[in-house]
């Protein structure tokens, strides 16, 4: 019953290095993605356009998009918040321009500066117009599981967001479990929802390991059809306007755990290990994933 292939999303070189102090240089991250994009992935969130002042280690996006060689086959992401962000990801022209926004007010506004109706109209300006460059696009709602500043978040609330993105015309929506406080049930609930507005094909669900749940809420996921994920290497990651917020699901944990499966993704284990090992060594510490830790005992 479940599928035989699913899509990984890697989203390390943004939402993991978005959250982390040290500035990685230009050229490491080029080499970083540049060794991601030999691994097998067709997916890679390379950086961020935002306002480089809110999220000053991801200040170099242009450069970076700019700068990595581009393989075919795979598409190249980009987070895009507003109207001067999408002039520059056109320019460094992306695969993909990805559009975000909250479910909860509080958290929207501590990370986009906005409250949630104000949002519309931007993200909607923005879609329009990477449609009509031929991009393809996405968007993320944050804080579906749960909000730090609000708490519980109403799938009403969940729905209300999701319904006016798909109004804009986007072709793959994806669901953040921003600060890791989901568990299966709750995603099977909210699932059950979504799915009755959108297919499973065009959904991904973008989960935060924060509380160990991640990974059970894959198998959720992957028992309701959905084949698309976000991961980041190692478990970086975390968005800065979530207290409490840390590592994103480890691309390198769902790989082992799809794999073991008999779930296909196209990635070489081996190599993706490799470009761990090289970003684990320009941050300068390890990278808390398990199956990193693990891997002296294998
Ligand atoms: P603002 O301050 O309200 O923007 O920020 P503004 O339109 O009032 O402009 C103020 C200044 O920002 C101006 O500069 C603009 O030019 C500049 P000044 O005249 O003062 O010198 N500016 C920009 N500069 C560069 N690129 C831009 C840009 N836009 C304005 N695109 C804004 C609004 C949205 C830009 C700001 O709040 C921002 O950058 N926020 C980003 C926050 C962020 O990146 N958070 C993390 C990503 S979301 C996440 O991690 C969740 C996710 O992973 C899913 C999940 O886990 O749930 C996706
Ligand atoms: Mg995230």
């Amino acid at each position: 019953k479940w599928p035989e292939k699913v899509v990984v999303r890697e989203v390390g070189p943004r939402d993991g290095l978005q959250n982390e102090k040290k500035f990685i240089a230009t050229a490491d991250k080029i080499d970083w993605i540049n060794l991601l994009s030999e691994t097998g992935l067709t997916h890679i969130e390379i950086t961020s356009f935002v306002n480089p002042k809110w999220i000053p280690p991801l200040s170099d996006a242009f450069e970076v998009a700019q700068g990595i060689k581009r393989v075919p086959g795979v598409i190249y992401s980009a987070l895009v918040p507003n109207r001067k962000g999408l002039e520059r990801a056109l320019e460094a022209d992306l695969d993909e321009i990805a559009v975000f926004m909250s479910a909860s007010e509080t958290h929207n506004r501590k990370n986009i500066n906005k409250d949630i109706a104000s949002t519309f109209p931007v993200l909607r300006e923005v879609v329009e117009e990477a449609l009509r460059a031929g991009k393809r696009v996405l968007g993320y709602v944050s804080t579906v599981f749960g909000c730090p500043y609000e708490g519980t978040v109403p799938v009403e609330q969940v729905m209300r967001v999701v319904d006016e993105l798909l109004s804009m015309g986007i072709h793959e929506l994806s669901l953040g479990d921003t600060i890791g406080v989901a568990n299966p049930r709750q995603v099977q609930e909210v699932l059950s929802v979504i799915l009755h507005r959108f297919p499973a094909e065009h959904l991904t669900m973008h989960f935060h390991d924060t509380r160990g749940t991640a990974l059970a809420n894959v198998l959720a996921s992957l028992d309701m059809g959905i084949t698309r994920f976000d991961g980041a290497l190692g478990g970086l990651g975390g968005c800065p306007y979530a207290p409490g917020a840390s590592g994103n699901l480890a691309t390198d944990d769902l790989l082992y755990m799809l794999d073991g499966m008999g779930i296909q993704t196209g990635i070489d284990a081996a190599k993706l290990l490799e470009a761990a090992a090289f970003i684990q060594e320009k941050l300068g510490k390890p990278l808390p994933s398990h199956n990193l830790q693990a891997r002296g005992n294998l």
